[in-house]
């Protein structure tokens, strides 16, 4: 049977995102199940035009701009989401709130079933106080 949920990926031309495609690709009993739609900023550029090649739908999106968010989402099953490389930004922490609010509120207003988000620890709670938070 053809696979019909959309599983939605972020960071899919990067590590993170690009290991789940990977693994739902060459996993026989997912692979049946799910088709992968490929978020990225820059559709044109190789890494997305590889995934393509693969048979996985590529769209545009941005977390920083929530209609394209909204529109990409629109119609998936789940999605697979993260923080985001955005580090030496000087409001890292508040932009990457943001992303994660708007990422996660898209995803409820085009009500997708289930959203993974992969994040980290708290760093300051981690290391009892020695890295904080800026
Ligand atoms: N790799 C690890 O072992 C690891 C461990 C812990 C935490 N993390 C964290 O997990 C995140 C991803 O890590 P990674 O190693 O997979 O990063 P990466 O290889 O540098 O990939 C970054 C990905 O994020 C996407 N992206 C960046 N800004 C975006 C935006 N505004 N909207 C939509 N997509 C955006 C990029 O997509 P396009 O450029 O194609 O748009 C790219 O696919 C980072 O925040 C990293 O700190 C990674």
């Amino acid at each position: 049977m053809a696979a019909e949920k959309w599983l939605m990926v972020f960071g899919a031309t990067g590590q993170q995102g690009g290991s789940i495609i990977r693994y739902v690709l060459d996993d026989p009993i997912l692979s049946s199940k799910f088709r992968i739609r490929a978020v990225t900023r820059s559709p044109s550029l190789p890494p997305a035009q590889a995934l393509e090649a693969k048979g996985v739908q590529v769209v545009q999106a941005d977390a920083d701009d929530e209609d394209s968010l909204r529109q990409a989402m629109r119609g998936a099953y789940m999605t697979f989401a993260m923080t985001l490389p955005i580090f030496h930004d000087k409001d890292a922490r508040q932009r990457g709130i943001a992303q994660g609010r708007a990422i996660a509120d898209a995803a409820v207003v085009e009500r997708l079933e289930y959203i993974i988000f992969s994040t980290l620890p708290h760093v300051q709670k981690i290391s009892n106080g020695e890295y904080r938070l800026p």
